[in-house]
């Protein structure tokens, strides 16, 4: 059988046992903050385990597209470890329970694909004596051939969990590592998991307790790759119709050996990294330096320096993704949908890190020459191969380890921080000699911010970060006003100004600036006479900048919306401004937007001005807010309630700015 045909039986399998074929979920987790990728096909069908939503079926089966990084330095080495993976699943939402999942498993094994019973083995959790009895009593395996394993309970961040009882096939002693002690649990590659059931009765919450579920649930793992190793009887997965193919593409491109282990290690690095790169791009992620778009790149990278270790001097990688897409295009159509898309992008990285990749390979060897005795090379070193030369430091890490060198990962984190913080502090240097004074004794709770408010009294003076009593003409000073209606700068937008009159004074108010807990100092400048701590103030927001501010920030959330629409949801705002006389907006694309793109672009902005659309603003939890669909800044913290602003069914942002009511408000 083809692995598109052991996938196709294994649905049609429990289709026949009345289960509902649902395609595989996307590989970027919703609502699931616990996850990065998802990595088991249980894993996006965890709100129907917990009774959170209600599953359009009881009993589903799936083949879901995973992606696991936990092992990534195995890849490659192995017969068996991917990054990319597709796992065959099926799952009951308390309908059936231990008994249906063994017998079915068993079944599927022996009777459809006919795998010889005198190989399967399979293991338990000590305790669990119901598993023991289905396996023992009713399939009639012999004690010796079930296994009590403590650690067969299987769990994935925060949700459902329990025990498991995992299959495992036997390939024979030529496959095993002959020590007296090989049996099934053995790390070497003779006794192989086929198949994994798990018997979900707890919820793990956030805090690591694990809860009793009200109904029992079953949910079953089954490596694709594995078992085509196993029925096409190959060496590895890699072997397999469903990967070897790409192998294959990779020989006649480097015209290299496969019968060479070190070139066929870089060969299995490769094809699997693609698969995992052409998932990945089809699923929305792009190459970046933080979360799934760094797993992206470390991959990418890690693919193209095995490619020049194999000799491959062009770029090479995007050429191998038909490849991938023959293989896998019909089963996932969204791959092929996007098969532009994800050649673009990886010409681009390729390149990229093919311009610094040789020039950081001699700065590393030179380093791994004048390492100390150690053998350890600096945090300083690594940091600079990942700034400079764009090596992800588990890269490095892998290289200096091939050579027998280790790499200081703690130093590496430590001049990560130090060069944030190094950013940071150039970013807020111009605004020190403005800070507001320690703010702690002040009775917060009678301050407040209010765009409305017309009249108030100052709480607080400060001068160069040390509280005064009095300010005096031509001054420079912050004010905490105790009813305040200036807008802070934040989230790219600049501040309201205006004019504060005092009985005795006038100051005009340059800058207002947020403190973390969201209270609002002013800079602003004494242009006559004297403000006292305590005086009572007129204030005049300049109500023209403020407007202006709103149209720029709301067209600013429109245009967002439009370049998702016309480039495609992996825009990501990257960086913003809202000025009072123009906006910029910096986001991340593969390639320059056309000019076809962008008239494109200006029209549906336009659209949505003329369509004079309320803009609404609401307060909520941030769940609610991300079932709705709220673009959030990625790496942003959010507290549990936040601002949400939306332009009908056009753009829902997160935004603490400021916006016009109405999109007609912006004008032309
Ligand atoms: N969740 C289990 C696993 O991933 C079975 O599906 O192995």
């Amino acid at each position: 059988m083809t692995g598109n045909e052991i996938r196709k039986a294994y649905l049609q399998f429990f289709k026949s046992k009345e289960h509902l074929i649902l395609h595989s979920f996307p590989l970027i987790p919703e609502n699931d903050p616990s996850l990065l990728l998802i990595g088991a096909g249980m894993a996006p069908l965890k709100p129907y385990f917990t009774g959170k939503l209600v599953p359009p079926s009881y009993r589903v089966t799936t083949s879901q597209k995973c992606i696991r990084t936990d092992d990534i330095d195995n890849v490659g080495r192995t017969a068996r470890h991917h990054t990319f993976f597709e796992m065959l699943g099926n799952f009951s939402f308390g309908n059936y329970f231990k008994k249906e999942a063994i017998s079915w498993a068993w079944e599927f094994l022996t009777k459809v694909l006919e795998l010889d019973t005198d190989k399967l083995y399979v293991t338990i959790y000590p305790d669990d004596k119901e598993a023991y009895d289905y396996w023992h009593n009713m399939i009639g395996l012999a004690d010796e051939r079930i296994f009590k394993f403590d650690d067969n309970f299987w769990e994935i961040g925060e949700g459902p969990c329990g025990p498991d009882s995992e299959i495992f096939y036997d390939l024979g002693p030529e496959r095993g590592c002959g020590k007296p002690t090989c049996t099934v649990g053995c790390d070497c590659d003779r006794y192989l998991e086929i198949w994994n059931l798990v018997f979900t009765q707890y919820n793990r919450t956030k805090d690591g307790k694990y809860e009793p579920l009200a109904k029992k649930n079953i949910d079953t793992g089954c490596g694709l790759e594995r078992l085509a190793s196993v029925i096409q009887q190959k060496e590895s997965n890699f072997e397999t119709d469903l990967i070897f193919p790409i192998i294959e593409k990779v020989i006649a491109i480097s015209g290299g050996d496969y019968n060479d282990p070190r070139q066929k290690m870089a060969m299995k690095v490769i094809a699997d990294h693609i698969r995992a790169i052409t998932f990945m791009i089809s699923d929305g992620i792009l190459p970046s330096n933080e979360g799934r778009g760094y797993v992206l790149r470390r991959i990418l990278r890690r693919a193209v320096r095995f490619g020049r270790l194999l000799g491959i001097k062009d770029l090479f990688l995007a050429g191998l993704v038909d490849t991938v897409l023959d293989i896998l295009g019909d089963e996932y159509p969204e791959t092929r949908e996007h098969e532009a898309l994800i050649k673009q992008i990886i010409n681009t990285e390729e390149k990229q890190f093919s311009a610094t990749l040789a020039q950081g390979m001699e700065l590393l060897n030179d380093m791994m020459a004048h390492v100390g005795d150690d053998k350890v090379l600096t945090g300083a070193e690594v940091f600079k191969l990942y700034d400079t030369y764009g090596f992800p430091m588990e890269l490095t890490e892998e290289i200096a380890g091939e050579q027998g060198f280790k790499v200081d990962k703690d130093g590496f984190q430590e001049a990560m921080k130090e060069q944030q913080e190094r950013a940071r502090a150039a970013h807020t240097k111009v605004s020190a000699k403005v800070a507001t004074p320690d703010t702690t004794k002040l009775d917060q709770s009678k301050l407040v911010n209010d765009e409305t408010a017309v009249k108030a009294t100052i709480a607080m003076l400060g001068k160069e970060g040390v509280e005064i009593s009095e300010a005096r003409d031509g001054q420079e000073v912050t004010i905490i006003l105790d009813d305040n209606p200036f807008h802070a700068e934040g989230g790219g937008q600049l501040s309201d100004t205006g004019v504060l009159c005092a009985a005795e004074g006038k100051a005009q108010v340059t800058d207002a600036q947020a403190l973390p807990n969201g209270l609002v100092y002013l800079i602003a400048e004494i242009t006559e006479g004297v403000l006292r701590t305590g005086d009572a103030v007129d204030i005049a927001v300049d109500k023209q900048r403020h407007m202006n501010l709103a149209r720029n920030h709301t067209a600013t959330h429109l245009l967002q919306a439009a370049l998702r629409k016309v480039l495609g949801n992996h825009v990501n705002q990257a960086g913003s401004l809202v000025t009072p006389d123009h906006l910029r907006f910096d986001f991340t694309h593969f390639s320059p937007v056309t000019q076809d793109e962008l008239d494109k672009i200006e029209a549906l902005v336009n659209e949505e001005i003329l369509k004079a659309v309320p803009v609404t603003i609401e307060e909520m939890a941030l769940d609610t807010a991300k079932e709705k669909g709220a673009m959030a800044l990625f790496g942003e913290k959010y507290g549990d309630i936040v601002r949400v602003v939306s332009v009908d069914d056009f753009s829902c942002e997160l935004c603490g700015g400021s916006h016009v009511a109405n999109t007609s408000v912006i004008g032309t």
